[in-house]
């Protein structure tokens, strides 16, 4: 049997995920879904809608422009890359500026924008084998997920690696504000009160701070083989 899978990734900020993520679903012809992109599309329809110019009432005013959002994610030749559209606007460069990410924690924090989003992202399941990322995936949105990986680094690393990638896009922010956002982000994500960030007790953990992203792909593909080795049996 070669059934398709359904491959969950979760860590921290910068830890690798998407990298991994986009490696494994090239090489294996499964969908990337980027849950992510899509807290940060709606972050930056919120930034839109200025609901940061007054208080958190705002937030319950912006909460009907959710009822039918509608996302897509669209394989840019050109670019070589998956991109995601929401309300079929391609968002994809806009979604990584620093207002963006300054805001994004505090928006993946609002219950009902959470509730949301799981109700989309269980959708995919649909989807003939799937790699995800974000940072509840196998906890809460496939909890029965066929393979969980849960990816770490050092504050340092993931920061400097985050600052290298930045800089090469041309945007202008310093290391010690990329170590600075990362590390908000990582707090907001760890204690927030709903679907934190959490190891689940069955993932696999990867460090990914000195380990190339060649070999986080090498090591991933030979666990997929092994539970594959296992399904036949
Ligand atoms: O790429 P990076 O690690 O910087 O972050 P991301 O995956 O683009 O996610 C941006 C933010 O969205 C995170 O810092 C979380 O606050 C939030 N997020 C979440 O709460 N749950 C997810 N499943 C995915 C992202």
């Amino acid at each position: 049997m070669n059934r398709k899978m359904i491959i969950a990734i979760d860590g921290y900020s910068a830890s690798g995920k998407s990298t991994l993520a986009k490696n494994l679903s090239k090489k294996l012809k499964y969908t990337y879904i980027d849950t992510g992109a899509m807290y940060r599309s709606i972050t930056l329809l919120a930034i839109r809608k200025k609901i940061f110019h007054s208080d958190l009432w705002n937030i319950k005013n912006f909460l009907p422009f959710l009822i039918n959002i509608n996302f897509q994610f669209k394989w840019n030749n050109k670019l070589n890359r998956t991109d995601i559209l929401i309300n079929k606007e391609n968002v994809q460069s806009k979604i990584r500026s620093i207002e963006v990410t300054n805001k994004v924690s505090l928006i993946a924090s609002i219950p009902e924008i959470r509730e949301k989003l799981t109700i989309i992202q269980r959708n995919f399941e649909n989807k003939q084998g799937i790699v995800m990322d974000g940072r509840d995936i196998g906890s809460n949105i496939f909890p029965k997920s066929d393979l969980k990986i849960f990816m770490k680094g050092s504050i340092e690393i993931r920061s400097y690696r985050r600052f290298e990638y930045l800089k090469k896009k041309g945007k202008k922010i310093s290391y010690e504000e990329v170590k600075k956002n990362i590390f908000y982000r990582d707090m907001m994500d760890l204690y927030r009160k709903i679907s934190p960030l959490k190891k689940p007790k069955d993932s696999i953990e990867i460090d990914s701070t000195l380990i190339s992203t060649e070999k986080q792909l090498n090591m991933v593909l030979q666990l997929i083989e092994n539970i594959k080795f296992c399904q036949k049996k």
